[in-house]
């Protein structure tokens, strides 16, 4: 199994469908987030669907079950490989948000694509957690506590940043999916400036039990990005 997935974090789709070709065979799928979704649409995910490519649409869906539900539908009939909901939207959503894909998966006799939770947006401090009216709540706490709901919701796992690979590991066992953004050392260096501040280099991250690496910039920005994508491969022997 090949665990990079490159976050094609770009606006524009000739932009996109240029890095995918050129990243092909050494990666393990691409990541769609709202970027460039939302500026280029479902047309850039039929384009990557229609060449072969696993895509992980990262839309983090959030709200009423029933309108969840249609969104992974939807989803799944764009013959999306990942995709992803917020846990905190609930167990009934998130059951919602499975069951909707099972059946339009059935209904193309199509493989059910992988729904995965999101805990904890890394971001949010303590302090951001209390605003919410998560008062004298630990990130990590609340970070276990939702990931072993989405486990329980029949979620096939979640995106956890490197310091929670190892906790949600313990909390949901081993078949439970880990997709792990925030790579960072290693394999996975940025020339430029860069946001991300707790990291794990490639290997320490699978070491620590991450099944997918989502990797953006370390690859997007290097020089060459085949090769930086090779030389990550190389490290953990994707
Ligand atoms: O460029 P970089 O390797 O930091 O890209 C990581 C990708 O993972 C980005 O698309 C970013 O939005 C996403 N992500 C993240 N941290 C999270 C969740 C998602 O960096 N906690």
């Amino acid at each position: 199994m090949n665990r990079i997935l490159v976050a094609l974090d770009v606006d524009d789709r000739a932009r996109a469908l240029a890095l995918a070709d050129e990243l092909r065979g050494l990666v393990g799928g691409y990541k769609i987030g709202s970027r460039l979704f939302t500026a280029e649409g479902p047309a850039v995910v039929r384009a990557l669907v229609e060449r072969g490519d696993r895509v992980f649409l990262d839309l983090k869906f959030h709200d009423i079950p029933n309108t969840v539900a249609g969104a992974v539908a939807a989803a799944t009939r764009l013959g999306v490989w990942m995709v992803n909901v917020h846990a905190s939207g609930g167990e009934a959503m998130m059951a919602a948000a499975r069951e909707a894909a099972r059946e339009a998966a059935a209904r193309l006799s199509a493989p059910t694509p992988l729904v995965i939770g999101v805990t904890v947006l890394t971001s949010l401090t303590a302090e951001g957690l209390a605003a919410t009216g998560l008062a004298g709540v630990e990130p990590a706490a609340q970070v276990e506590r939702l990931a072993r709901l989405a486990l329980s919701a029949g979620l096939d796992g979640v995106v956890a940043s490197p310091q929670e690979i190892a906790l949600v590991r313990r909390a949901c066992g081993p078949g439970f999916a880990i997709v792990t953004p925030g790579i960072r050392g290693g394999g996975a260096t940025t020339a430029g400036p860069d946001d991300q501040r707790r990291t794990l280099s490639p290997a320490a991250a699978v070491a620590a039990g991450a099944d997918y690496l989502v990797v953006g910039r370390p690859i997007l920005a290097a020089p060459s990005p085949r090769d930086a994508a090779a030389r990550i491969a190389a490290e953990i022997g994707s």
